[in-house]
């Protein structure tokens, strides 16, 4: 297979640590057979607990954002090499909320998406644009941007996991079209083979994010440039392992 599939959670700030106990119990044997990889973006003070309830099983647990820094004088941050003491495999970087709310630009996300790369954890590099910029017509404009900007000096692309989440899709039931989403995903896929190699755009993993639910899963999951997703909502809930097993 060039490319495994790849479904992962995006808990944002949500669960406490009884329902995070309880929720990756429950989804433990359910997504057991999964064909794809699996993955729960889990609040940092959940990451402990949840990393000891997914223990023995094929779910791995990431954090939702990175510091760049190794240590320091950086109130409230976390470092790459702290998660990954606590067997965090993964990290999603410049998630849209932390583009809106915490003044993310793609200079930090470039600074973060190095550092988690330099500590062993696998970025999950989010991109997308807000509705005004789909009617405006500058997709293509601003994603190649936040590729161009957001991965200066990756040597291999495929290294990392791109997550395609239009901002007008997420948290608002509006999902992006199978078409829709292809098309853009394709054109990430084209983009990283330009500014990388084409061999390792072949590789990337990328995800499609904003409103993919158990219902709408199979229909994403069987375009060619889709290969997996970043759920949010839906992996607060049971419907996750629903998403998982979408080839059964
Ligand atoms: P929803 O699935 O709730 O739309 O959120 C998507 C998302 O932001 C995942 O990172």
């Amino acid at each position: 297979m060039l490319r495994k599939p790849f479904i992962a959670g995006n808990w944002k700030m949500n669960m406490t640590v009884a329902s995070a106990k309880k929720l990756i119990e429950e989804l433990k044997p359910l997504v057991k057979d999964a064909n794809c990889d699996v993955c729960l973006c889990v609040p940092a003070v959940l990451i402990p607990e949840a990393v000891k309830a997914a223990q023995g099983s094929n779910i791995k647990i990431g954090a939702q954002n990175i510091h760049w820094s190794a240590s320091g004088a950086y109130t409230g941050e976390i470092s790459a090499d702290m998660l990954k003491d606590y067997g965090v495999q993964y990290a999603i970087i410049g998630h849209s909320e932390r583009r809106q709310y915490f003044g993310e630009t793609d200079e930090t996300v470039n600074k973060r998406t190095l550092a988690a790369l330099n500590s062993g954890i696998t970025p999950i590099v989010c991109v997308g644009e807000t509705l005004s910029e789909r009617e405006n017509g500058e997709t293509e404009n601003v994603i190649y941007r936040q590729l161009e900007q957001g991965l200066k000096g990756i040597d291999d692309v495929s290294k990392i996991v791109i997550a395609y989440e239009p901002v007008w899709a997420i948290g608002t039931g509006k999902t992006a079209t199978d078409a829709q989403a292809q098309e853009t995903v394709a054109f990430i896929r084209k983009t990283a083979g330009k500014l990388f190699c084409p061999k390792c755009a072949e590789k990337l993993i990328i995800q499609y994010g904003g409103s993919m639910n158990a219902g709408n899963c199979k229909g994403l999951m069987a375009q060619p440039d889709i290969d997996g997703g970043l759920i949010g909502g839906a992996s607060l809930k049971l419907d996750f392992a629903t998403i998982v097993n979408y080839d059964k």
